[in-house]
């Protein structure tokens, strides 16, 4: 594979979905398997390079942006990038593809319903946006367009996490 030809596989879905934890346990199996991958996580961006953005559409745009911009340069620096943001909106997504570039680009929707999500409640997220104390909430508040044609669809209210993993694992084979 040459250093163009790595991909970014872009997890989308809603909050709590298990896009985290799909991609530290992908992230660990290919390392284990002795090939360079990272993680791009939401969560952790938004505590440093997009510390100064919200939720609105503008904001989501624009951090969707910016973490596309760093996939194709951690791609082009050989390495498999494993993007975990929900991504609520399609465009923002063909963006990223586009910044990415379409054949590196690996859309993998983690399609974990809302009731799954809600009823997890990690961060306590849910009740709070239900309460009305967080605005735009995505699948509350916000919307959430699901992809048309994903490459992958992962449920992990009905999946374990390693059946993901190997799912994953395949689909990146495949593309090879
Ligand atoms: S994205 O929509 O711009 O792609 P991103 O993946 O970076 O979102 O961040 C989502 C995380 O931010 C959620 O997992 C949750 O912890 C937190 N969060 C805080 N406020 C909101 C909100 N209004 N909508 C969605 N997630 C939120």
């Amino acid at each position: 594979m040459t250093a163009a030809q790595h991909p970014t596989l872009w997890l989308t879905g809603l909050s709590g979905a298990g896009k985290t934890s799909i991609a530290l346990a992908l992230a660990q199996a290919l390392k284990a398997q002795g090939r360079a991958a990272t993680v791009l996580d939401g969560d952790q961006l938004r505590h440093g390079l997009n510390r100064d953005l919200g939720f609105t559409p503008e904001d989501r745009h624009e951090n969707i942006r910016r973490a596309a911009e760093v996939a194709r340069l951690m791609n082009e620096a050989g390495l498999i990038v494993i993007a975990a943001l929900i991504s609520p909106y399609r465009s923002d997504r063909a963006m990223a593809a586009q910044i990415i570039g379409a054949p590196q680009f690996v859309e993998v929707y983690v399609s974990t319903p809302l009731e799954v999500c809600e009823a997890r409640d990690v961060k306590g997220l849910y009740a709070k946006a239900r309460a009305g104390q967080i605005a735009q909430f995505t699948g509350i508040s916000a919307p959430y367009e699901a992809p048309l044609a994903p490459a992958l669809t992962l449920d992990t209210g009905a999946l374990a996490l390693d059946e993901s993993v190997e799912r994953l694992c395949r689909c990146l084979q495949r593309r090879a």
